[in-house]
């Protein structure tokens, strides 16, 4: 009988990872013989750590701060998403050939799909925040056709940045000029750290949108950030960013277990448990 699979998240550091916990529900709920363990390298022994892969028996693994550009520049092939984005967030083997991929598109993507569908019928979008992040959400936008999307950020090269990346429907804008640029929006998406536990409060006027408008949020601590709190209070549609983090895993779990899981309300409520017990 061939070895039980082994995978890992690899990050630096990794305390914080919820992966092992999402991953461990799903092979304890399908009785996998497999396991998910949780590494932390060090950038410096990021690429030993790479070139050691197959020889220590890995079947692959999810990819944290600060290694997914190392990843994407490490691996042999990668899938489009990979690409576009310019990040690895997901590892795993065809052959001895090291391949990597990026799940973060499809994890925004699908939960977006199951808890607001007709999202993406959106004429306008609204993306806050140039990082890496916002890549992710950027390419499920232009893959969605979505044929307009203002992006602001605080620092305004990164957004310019971003729109040469990802094409003509990205307009790159002033943070100050948001309020007139959000009238009428039919999508709003923090992709930018602020409204996180321990950081700033993302303030903006949520009244310029329109009454239709889905209001999406990338932080999940807490779950209802400030943002989607105004947004609930103004009527709008919200999306949390638990379900990103949740989604996002199923891909990789798929390949290297060899069998699809389920995001299910038990499996989110685990991690909203774990959420609210540490913060
Ligand atoms: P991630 O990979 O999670 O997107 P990142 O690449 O560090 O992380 O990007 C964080 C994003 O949050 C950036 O858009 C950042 O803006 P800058 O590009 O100007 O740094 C944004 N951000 C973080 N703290 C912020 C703050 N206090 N005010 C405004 N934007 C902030």
């Amino acid at each position: 009988m061939a070895d039980a699979p082994r995978a890992f998240v690899v990050g630096h550091p990794i305390a914080q990872s919820r992966s092992p916990m999402l991953h461990g529900h799903w092979l304890r709920q399908m009785d996998i013989a497999g396991s998910y363990e949780r590494l932390d390298i060090a950038p410096a022994d990021f690429s030993s750590f790479i070139r050691g892969l197959h020889s220590a028996g890995w079947a692959g693994g999810n990819v944290t701060i600060p290694h997914k550009e190392a990843a994407f520049a490490a691996v042999e092939r990668r899938d489009a998403a990979a690409e576009a984005i310019g990040a690895v967030n997901t590892l795993w083997f065809e052959g001895e050939t090291l391949c990597g991929g990026n799940t973060d598109a499809y994890g925004f993507a699908a939960h977006m799909d199951a808890t607001a569908p007709g999202w993406s019928d959106a004429s306008q979008a609204v993306v806050l925040g140039a990082g890496g992040a916002a890549r992710a959400i950027l390419h499920t936008l232009v893959e969605r056709r979505i044929p307009r999307i203002v992006l602001a950020n605080r620092t305004p090269d990164r957004a310019r940045d971003l729109a040469g990346r990802f094409g003509a429907s990205i307009l790159p804008v002033a943070w100050a000029d948001l309020p007139q640029l959000m009238s009428g929006a039919d999508l709003l998406v923090n992709t930018t750290s602020l409204g996180m536990k321990g950081q700033p409060t993302l303030d903006l006027d949520l009244d310029p949108l329109s009454d239709a408008a889905t209001v999406s949020d990338i932080v999940y601590v807490p779950l209802e950030t400030p943002l989607l709190e105004a947004a609930r209070g103004r009527g709008l549609r919200t999306v949390d960013g638990l379900g990103m983090l949740l989604h996002q895993a199923v891909p990789g779990f798929e390949r290297w277990f060899g069998r699809r899981p389920v995001v299910t309300q038990a499996l989110r409520e685990i991690i909203e448990n774990d959420i609210r017990g540490k913060s």
